[in-house]
């Protein structure tokens, strides 16, 4: 029996937030640095200390240009509200392998704006990119087993439940256990 409902493909309409991820830039880092550093924000995923240095860096080493291309293995996008253009958190991309088109995606909304559908158009929006605008074929994404809201973000965007990773990511000092999920070019409309 499986360890996890099967709600393959259960898609929630559109939200009726909309967003926009712009890739990382010098203003937001002090922004992203404290968002980083929240109780909340650090529960339920592994949150590594990253300095204002490191994030400049980060950004020199990047060409804009080379984003469609997905050079680099790891990105860090803002999420912004498409009316306000306010901040609403972030979102991660690791290319696992540019030769197969394998993807990961994370993403975390600052509190104040949860409940809303924030990340689940993020997460809308980034898939749809991936899937029209670059040869990624694969998006996968964990969430530990005691984050249910991220787990339905997931679902409602139509990522399908692979299996539980026992004792994957080390959060808080824990081993924790976590839901593996993944969608693939193809499983919806995008
Ligand atoms: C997880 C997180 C990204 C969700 O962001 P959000 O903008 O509130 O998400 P959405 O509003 O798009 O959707 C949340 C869904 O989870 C549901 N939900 C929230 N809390 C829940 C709970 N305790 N149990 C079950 N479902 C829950 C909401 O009802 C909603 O589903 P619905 O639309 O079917 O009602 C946000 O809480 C967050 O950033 N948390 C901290 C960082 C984090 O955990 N990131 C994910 C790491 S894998």
């Amino acid at each position: 029996m499986s360890e996890f409902p099967q709600r393959k493909f259960d898609m929630a309409p559109m939200p009726d937030k909309q967003v926009r991820l712009v890739p990382l830039t010098e203003e937001w880092i002090d922004q992203l640095i404290q968002w980083r550093s929240r109780p909340e924000a650090q529960q339920h995923q592994p949150i590594t200390a990253l300095s204002r240095e490191r994030l400049h860096q980060y950004l020199q080493s990047r060409n804009p240009g080379e984003l469609a291309d997905l050079v680099n293995h790891d990105y860090i996008f803002i999420i912004e509200d498409e009316g306000q253009g306010e901040g609403l958190g972030w979102m991660t991309l690791e290319i696992i392998s540019r030769l197969h088109g394998l993807a990961r995606i994370g993403y975390t909304i600052a509190r104040e704006y949860w409940g809303q559908g924030y990340a689940t158009a993020a997460v809308r929006a980034i898939v749809r990119w991936l899937f029209i605008d670059t040869p990624i074929e694969r998006i996968e994404a964990d969430c530990s087993v005691s984050n249910p809201a991220s787990r339905r973000v997931l679902e409602k965007c139509g990522f399908r439940y692979i299996g539980l990773k026992r004792k994957y990511l080390v959060i808080q000092g824990q081993r924790v256990d976590h839901y593996y999920f993944e969608l693939c070019k193809n499983d919806i409309p995008v």
